[in-house]
């Protein structure tokens, strides 16, 4: 097929920025950049958009929100998290994290720095005002959630850490959540069933049955919490049992048993704890 001239031009448009931003990229490339140089240039999340596909969506998923069953993180929720920077991730996808499957990658300046950019313009965003009564929510809080949910390093971990959870979710995902736990599960909280031969002096008839939230699985073995809050590791060959649960082990919160005045004073005292 023959190029129109239009394409042509375009294409050379292109070609042309890349080699200016590289430049500018050679010339103050040391010492390390602290701020994404393309930060306000909106062509560069776009660019970021196509690498991101082609080389990082295996893992994280197309939009960047992670799949289910690949341990690999939602990257829409990074920036919402205490000390994430522009530079930050630029190491991260530079050296990879050692110890886990997510590879260092040698992309020049100007690519990381797109991928930064393309990461950026994901980024999920609640910044919800709620307005309720942030001191009873609290109250609220600690007789109905704190035994599952941790805020500022207190609390149980059988659910997720929920200390910035209202600036990464909207007001209707949080509701949501509350009232139709099994609607849409957090990830590695998925909830598994296991049925197991206990060590036992005796002979057989030791089963044990337990229930928790899968963290990790390979080919061979998995690692998951149970409902006492107990990490634990079984071999899959070990099991009797392995069931895949489609309902979440938190419990729904009806209106009757919370009404939408104590819903919201919760979610303002989470806010609050931002
Ligand atoms: C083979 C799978 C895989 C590929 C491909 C991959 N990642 Fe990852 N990535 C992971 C895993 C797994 C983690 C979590 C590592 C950990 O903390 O244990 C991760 C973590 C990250 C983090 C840190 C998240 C945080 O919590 O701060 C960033 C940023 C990231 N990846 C970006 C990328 C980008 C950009 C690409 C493509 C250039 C990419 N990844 C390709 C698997 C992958
Ligand atoms: C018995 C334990 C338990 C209790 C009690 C509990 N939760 Fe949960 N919660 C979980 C688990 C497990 C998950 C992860 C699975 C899922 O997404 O449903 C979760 C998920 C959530 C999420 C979604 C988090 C995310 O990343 O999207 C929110 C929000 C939440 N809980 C809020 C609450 C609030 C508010 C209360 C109290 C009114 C509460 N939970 C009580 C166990 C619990």
């Amino acid at each position: 097929m023959k190029k129109s001239p239009e394409t042509k031009r375009s294409l050379i448009r292109f070609v042309t920025w890349i080699l200016s931003i590289t430049a500018v990229m050679y010339v103050s490339s040391v010492p390390a950049q602290q701020i994404n140089p393309l930060e306000s240039d909106p062509r560069a999340a776009r660019a970021g958009g196509v690498l991101f596909r082609s080389q990082c969506a295996t893992c994280h998923g197309g939009d960047a929100k992670g799949i289910t069953g690949i341990e690999a993180p939602d990257l829409t929720l990074i920036w919402a998290a205490v000390g994430t920077t522009d530079e930050r991730v630029f190491q991260t996808i530079r050296n990879g994290v050692p110890g886990s499957i997510m590879p260092a990658h040698g992309f020049t300046d100007p690519e990381t720095w797109m991928l930064v950019s393309y990461l950026r313009s994901v980024a999920a965003t609640g910044a919800t005002e709620f307005s309720g009564d942030a001191v009873r929510g609290s109250g609220l809080f600690l007789s109905n959630c704190a035994r599952c949910h941790r805020v500022r390093g207190e609390g149980g971990s059988l659910g997720p850490d929920l200390s910035q959870i209202t600036s990464r979710r909207s007001a209707a995902a949080l509701v949501n959540s509350v009232r139709e736990p099994s609607a849409t599960i957090a990830r590695r909280y998925h909830s598994v069933s296991l049925v197991f031969e206990g060590l036992s002096a005796g002979a057989s008839g030791s089963r044990q049955r337990i229930q928790g939230t899968l963290k990790s699985e390979d080919a061979f073995s998995i690692q998951m919490m149970d409902t006492n809050q107990q990490l634990r590791a079984f071999m899959k060959a070990d099991l009797l049992e392995f069931v895949r649960e489609s309902d979440s082990l938190m419990p729904a919160f009806s209106r009757t048993d919370l009404s939408s005045a104590e819903l919201e004073d919760i979610l303002t005292f989470l806010q609050s704890q931002l």
